[in-house]
């Protein structure tokens, strides 16, 4: 049994058009249907103390204006930086667009990453590039074989968003371990 069903789980998003808000509530119900709980917080409502007080995090993020970080995640920024993570997994979501901004898609994935793995928190969820077409995305690896997290592109690829929820979930539910 996956340790995740005894983790107090946090959904962290931010948005500008609600994409994220939707995906993250996706996810969500994914999780609960193999019997997690979750709580679903907008940034702008959340707060380091309440970050501390998740076992594990699921962060959401879309990509805005070439590569730009959603700004309620960027006013965040100083209080992510002081969250206690070093002992947490965290797992991150991206949304993007991969046609339109194909130089730059899902970058603010890139930027969550960064700054969660700065403070110690092991990502994870991993997921494919396989499927997606892009030039570049400062949420892959140098080897363009994975992102950071889950890639969802509302904008070209609302199809395949079911899927892929469903498949990243069932991952998180066998990678996460329980410390
Ligand atoms: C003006 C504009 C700029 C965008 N810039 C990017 C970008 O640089 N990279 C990317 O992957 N997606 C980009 N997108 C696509 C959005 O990230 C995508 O529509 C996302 O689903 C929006 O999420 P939200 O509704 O949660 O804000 C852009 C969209 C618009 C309209």
């Amino acid at each position: 049994m996956s340790k995740l069903l005894d983790a107090n789980i946090g959904l962290i998003y931010g948005t500008d058009t609600n994409n994220t808000e939707q995906v993250g509530e996706r996810i969500s119900h994914e999780l609960e249907g193999h019997g997690c709980s979750v709580t679903m917080l907008n940034v702008i409502e959340t707060s380091v103390e309440v970050l501390n007080s998740f076992d594990f995090l699921i962060m959401g993020i879309p990509t805005w204006d070439f590569g730009g970080i959603q700004e309620d995640w960027e006013d965040f920024e100083v209080e992510l930086l002081s969250a206690e993570l070093g002992d947490k997994q965290v797992a991150l979501f991206g949304l993007g667009d991969q046609f339109g901004y194909g130089d730059y898609f899902v970058d603010a994935m890139g930027w969550l990453y960064k700054h969660v793995t700065s403070i110690g928190a092991k990502v994870i969820g991993h997921w494919p590039t396989e499927g997606y077409e892009f030039e570049a995305s400062l949420a892959a690896n140098s080897e363009k074989s994975h992102f950071v997290g889950l890639a969802i592109d509302e904008d070209q690829q609302f199809d395949l968003t079911d899927g892929r929820i469903a498949k990243w979930v069932k991952q998180l539910m066998l990678e996460y371990t329980a410390v």
